[in-house]
């Protein structure tokens, strides 16, 4: 009884894994970029752009522009850790402008490796950590 019991339940966890691999959107990239690409568009993007190349739509005040997210060359030369520094903590934590906000009180640790990973897919960047 307990052995049917729990291959039944097996069963039903599969199920709902198969069910929550599923992508979001019919996209050929894989679900974890499609749901970072989602908060991007959510946090980041009024800065870094829907384009993801610096020019948001909240950039007109801003004294020092966000980075361009989008080019190869100058994302290539930065590091996944300092990606997340940044991100968790802020721009002034990596000396870089206090205007790029902190995200650790907004995104979990596991969203933000997700988005340094994001980041990386989106400048096309071919990093080694
Ligand atoms: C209020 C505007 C704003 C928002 C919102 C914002 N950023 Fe930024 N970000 C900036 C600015 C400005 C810079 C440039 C800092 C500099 O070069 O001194 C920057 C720089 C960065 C950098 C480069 C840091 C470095 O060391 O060069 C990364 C990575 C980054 N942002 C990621 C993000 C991510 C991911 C989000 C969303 C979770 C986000 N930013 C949201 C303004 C913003």
């Amino acid at each position: 009884m307990l052995r049917y019991g729990l291959a039944a339940l097996s069963l039903i966890a599969l199920g709902a894994g198969v069910i929550l691999h599923q992508p979001a959107t019919a996209g050929t990239e894989s679900p974890k970029i499609q749901a970072t690409a989602h908060l991007y568009d959510t946090y980041c993007a009024q800065c870094h752009g829907v384009q993801r190349n610096g020019k948001g739509v909240n950039t007109v005040g801003l004294s020092v522009q966000p980075r361009d997210h989008s080019d190869t060359v100058a994302m290539s030369s930065l590091p996944r850790e300092q990606m997340i520094k940044a991100i968790s903590d802020g721009g002034a934590s990596v000396n870089k402008s206090a205007l790029m906000p902190s995200w650790s009180a907004v995104l979990t640790k596991d969203q933000i490796e997700d988005m340094a990973d994001y980041l990386i897919y989106v400048c096309k960047c071919d990093q080694k950590k």
